[in-house]
């Protein structure tokens, strides 16, 4: 029995590779540096789920039929009680997941658009609600990105704040088998239904150990303050039994090439002084004081820079609240869940494998 099912072959998918040993992510055929400079999110949208839904697939298509998506789930939001507990008391992601549960179940391209769509709209007006605003109504003529922002903050985003969501979207679109989509392959083969995969996997997403941990990554920098805190900051969790969030990985030995992506995204967005410029400067201290101390302290274990480090900055500066970013994390991963659900539901059997028992046995035995 492998711990964590560390290095178990589960599936076979044609959606993404991810290369540990040489940092190398590749999604449907194209690395993941010539993705981000190319595509908006909608086009890996169209470029996961080509030929999973006997529909024609492409950027375009998918563009105007999320916005019309978006604009019929506001419904759910207008139809739901301002003052519901469940919205305002509960973290964002799980008051997001509430309302993604009332979407019913299917397994065609409608039913994919509007799971795509749902949490675009309901991650921005849970967070309104939240801190006393109104939600606002969806635009069907912006983009996913442009129109998450614009219904997050109510003012049309930049150019740079557009471009730099659209970076993290398609950054983090697909990724193997991580712990999320393999929920989503599971409940898809007993052949549940889109709604039930995507919850399910938004479920397992929402762990400190798994897209919960860049909210951590702000708390960390926020806790060091000023550059030349960080190796002493750092060394006194490491001496409490803590993790550095956003440092290590599963499959990676080496940085994970997602860091760099983002950090690439990002820098437009500080340079044209629409976020705190002092922040990337601390940003780069803590990784080389992180990286140092846990060479020092993990000399066997390589440990780099992961996903969630330069998530955290990224979303900070578009203007998310950091208990949001497992949230906005769900609204990219959306289309990559949808896809294993359908590879595994078009190509796969149902998932049952086996456990070996260890507990104490009957006496007659
Ligand atoms: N900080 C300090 N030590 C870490 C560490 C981190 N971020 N990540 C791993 N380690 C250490 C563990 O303490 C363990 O040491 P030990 O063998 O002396 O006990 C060793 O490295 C192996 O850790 P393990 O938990 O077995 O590795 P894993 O493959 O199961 O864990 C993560 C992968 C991502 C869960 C882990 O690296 C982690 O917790 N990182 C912080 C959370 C995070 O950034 N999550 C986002 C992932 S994209």
């Amino acid at each position: 029995m492998k711990s964590g099912l560390e290095d178990v072959v589960a599936a076979e998918t044609k959606l993404s590779d991810v290369d540990g040993a040489a940092g190398r992510l590749i999604i449907r055929g194209v690395s993941l540096d010539d993705l981000v400079a190319t595509s908006r999110y909608e086009d890996v949208v169209a470029l996961l789920l080509d030929g999973l839904f006997d529909a024609h697939i492409d950027a375009a298509s998918i563009r105007s039929q999320l916005g019309a998506a978006r604009v019929a789930l506001f419904a759910h939001v207008e139809a739901a009680d301002p003052a519901d507990p469940a919205l305002l008391a509960l973290p964002p992601v799980d008051a997001m997941r509430a309302l993604l549960a009332r979407i019913e179940d299917g397994d065609d391209l409608a039913s994919a658009i509007r799971l795509m769509a749902a949490p675009a709209v309901f991650l921005p007006a849970v967070l309104r609600l939240q801190n006393g605003d109104m939600p606002i109504k969806p635009d069907a003529s912006l983009s996913q990105s442009g129109d998450i922002l614009r219904m997050l903050s109510g003012r049309v985003p930049t150019t740079e704040q557009t471009a730099g969501l659209d970076a993290y979207l398609v950054t983090i679109s697909d990724h193997g088998l991580n712990a999320s989509t393999f929920a989503s392959r599971v409940i898809a083969s007993t052949h549940a239904g889109l709604t039930s995969s995507v919850l399910a996997a938004v479920s397992a997403l929402k762990g400190p150990l798994h897209g919960g941990a860049p909210g951590p990554v702000l708390d960390m920098l926020d806790g060091v303050g000023k550059p030349e805190n960080a190796r002493a900051w750092l060394s006194h969790a490491l001496d409490h039994g803590e993790r550095l969030m956003g440092f290590g990985h599963r499959i990676y030995r080496v940085r994970d090439p997602r860091a760099d992506a983002l950090k690439t995204a990002l820098k437009p967005i500080f340079a044209s002084g629409q976020a705190d410029a002092g922040r990337i400067a601390l940003a780069e201290a803590i990784e080389a004081a992180a990286l140092a101390l846990l060479r020092e302290r993990k000399p066997d274990r390589p440990l780099d820079v992961n996903v969630e480090y330069y998530t955290a900055l990224l979303l900070d500066a578009l203007g998310f609240p950091r208990n949001a970013f497992t949230g906005v994390f769900a609204i990219g991963r959306t289309v990559g869940w949808i896809a294993h659900a359908r590879e595994q539901t078009l190509d796969g059997r149902l998932i049952r494998p086996q456990s070996r028992y260890v507990g104490p046995l009957p006496k007659a035995a």
